[in-house]
């Protein structure tokens, strides 16, 4: 495993920007805000309800609540780890926001929660940490009320463009095996970050019995040039504490001398030039 972050709270301030310039993460923040404000939307917040982010981490869709809102509703913070908790909770008292805001530690497959309890429940980027994303749904649709709204944002990171798409056979060494290894993890059924399409969430949250649901697919297309550190930091920067980098996935096909020469040529490849990255991601609505 990567020694580049030991936790969540660490995760989502420091390590999810690093292979960032200044401006990727303005640019990049300025997304997250625009996102949350989305879910926020959708999940048609009113005055008087009870209201959850699960896997809230630092708190974007809970802090968006209480700016909007302050006490004029109940709203739970909820993860499964404590450090995210504490982290939230830190911010909340350094600000002047009036809350009565709960704190429930909790992992979203078994949520201890009573049945029928909530109005509204939202999710940003956690399905992708959940191996089995419709006995999540199952306990979302449990403890939400009759008419209760459940709003999320999530990449669908199998569908986002792969390596190999952006380079040549002449580019790389041995290059079909790198795309097809590439292939292999990127549609692996066992891992949680891959596992799932738009259609396979759709077809989940209505065999749970959510009634009305409606899945926005949206395509976001980046260009930019990247250097050989922004190389290097694809690779090495794991995209949740408890996953393999990209470097470690290959690792697992490849001795480290040929992997570490994919990354010098790819580096070659890909430095200096343009690049056009595009990442497909889903805003869900569901109403029990
Ligand atoms: C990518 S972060 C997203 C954090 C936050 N929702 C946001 O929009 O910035 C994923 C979050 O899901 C939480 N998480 C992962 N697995 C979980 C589980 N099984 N139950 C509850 N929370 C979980 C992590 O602790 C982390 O805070």
């Amino acid at each position: 495993m990567s020694g580049t972050c030991k936790n969540w709270s660490t995760w989502l301030k420091k390590t999810r920007f690093s292979y960032m310039d200044e401006n990727q993460k303005e640019q990049t923040i300025k997304w997250l805000i625009a996102v949350r404000d989305s879910v926020l939307n959708l999940a048609d917040l009113q005055i008087g309800q009870k209201i959850a982010d699960f896997g809230c981490g630092s708190g974007l869709l809970a802090f968006g609540v209480l700016e909007r809102f302050e006490d004029k509703v109940e709203l739970i913070f909820s993860d499964k780890f404590q450090d995210c908790l504490d982290e939230c909770q830190k911010i909340l008292s350094e600000t002047k926001i009036k809350n009565n805001a709960k704190f429930l530690k909790t992992d979203v497959s078994n949520i201890k929660l009573e049945n029928n309890y909530l109005d509204r429940l939202m999710t940003r980027s956690v399905l992708v940490h959940i191996k089995n994303k419709k006995q999540v749904f199952s306990e979302f649709y449990r403890i939400l009320k009759q008419n209760g709204i459940y709003a999320a944002f999530e990449p669908i990171i199998s569908e986002n463009t792969r390596y190999y798409e952006l380079l040549t056979n002449n580019q790389i060494s041995d290059y079909e095996d790198f795309k097809k290894a590439e292939k292999e993890f990127m549609e692996n059924p066992n891992d949680p970050l891959v596992n799932f399409s738009a259609e396979s969430l759709d077809k989940d949250l209505l065999e749970v019995n959510f009634s009305d649901v409606t899945i926005n697919v949206q395509i976001a297309s980046s260009k930019y040039i990247p250097t050989k550190e922004t190389i290097t930091n694809w690779f090495i920067t794991p995209p949740a504490p408890d996953q393999k980098s990209m470097k470690e996935r290959f690792l697992e096909y490849f001795d480290e001398k040929k992997v570490n020469n994919y990354i010098t040529e790819v580096q070659n490849a890909l430095s200096n030039n343009p690049i056009e990255i595009n990442s497909k991601t889903a805003f869900i609505k569901a109403i029990k």
